[in-house]
């Protein structure tokens, strides 16, 4: 078939499909960086052509995957007694497509005997070319805020839901979240922190499952209750990302960061 697009509209494409950024002057495909076979329970991640017999099937088939996913990532967090041995599984973890477009696996950075864990969405594309959490735009910003309230940024620690960028910087499916989710569980059992200050609505409805706008969720201590039934305090605020775009909402997460410091520190 003739190819009568222009450079610019093939470029367009590309940006719409979430390919935002190159890494070399050689295109290589998914085939050469599969993920090695090693892992435990291996969930379908695609559905294969020849399988899918209609819409019905195929997403039956990535419910299907989902579910098993969520079982196994919850079944091998349960065995993780280090954040080092946690950190293997996730980059091990072949469960959750995300890594397949993926440069790095973000795991979380900082100070593992913090009091305080600050939890994001998801690494955007300088955390994705780095491999740790926060290092971009919205980082920076965090930082800034965070010496606002008189915390050195290398005295936390630093998480995020998914450990791998959505493409484009997309917004995370609710399957990708519920695939994931039990890494960040286990991460908040090992550090154990005294205060929970999530970042962002995403981050909040996930953490605490629930739907409510982080307008709503904002400003107020919340819980997360852990496996064992403890409860940690939360305080969700606004993502950095967001204040970037809407500065006059600084004066509102700097109260709520004022509010966690109080906590920890009377
Ligand atoms: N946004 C996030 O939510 N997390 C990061 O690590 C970077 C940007």
């Amino acid at each position: 078939m003739e190819n009568n697009l222009s450079i610019r509209e093939i470029l367009e494409w590309y940006v719409t499909a979430g390919v935002d950024e190159t890494f070399g002057e050689v295109p290589f495909g998914l085939e050469a960086s599969k993920p090695k076979v090693d892992a435990a329970p291996k969930p379908v991640l695609t559905t294969r052509a020849e399988d899918s017999v209609s819409p019905r099937a195929a997403t039956t088939d990535l419910a299907q995957a989902t579910v098993s996913a969520c079982k196994s990532a919850r079944e091998l967090c349960a065995e993780a007694q280090t954040l080092d041995e946690l950190r293997k599984m996730v980059e091990d973890f072949d469960g959750c497509a995300l890594k397949l477009t993926a440069n790095k696996t973000v795991f979380g950075g900082g100070n593992p005997d913090s009091k305080i864990m600050l939890v994001g969405e998801a690494p955007g594309a300088d955390e994705d070319r780095i491999g740790l959490p926060f290092v971009g735009r919205s980082g920076q910003l965090l930082d800034k805020m965070l010496k606002a309230v008189d915390i050195d940024r290398t005295t936390c620690y630093i998480t995020n839901v998914l450990p791998w960028r959505p493409p484009g910087n997309r917004t995370p499916t609710d399957g990708e979240i519920a695939v994931c989710l039990p890494f960040l569980k286990r991460q908040i059992e090992l550090i154990n922190p005294e205060v929970i200050i999530v970042l962002g609505g995403s981050a909040a409805n996930a953490l605490l499952d629930n739907e409510e706008p982080i307008s709503r969720l904002r400003g107020k201590w919340l819980e997360y209750r852990k496996n064992d039934g403890k409860t940690i305090p939360v305080l969700a605020s606004f993502h950095p990302a967001y204040l970037l775009r809407n500065a006059a909402q600084k004066g509102k997460a700097w109260a709520d960061l004022l509010r966690m410091r109080q906590k920890i520190m009377p």
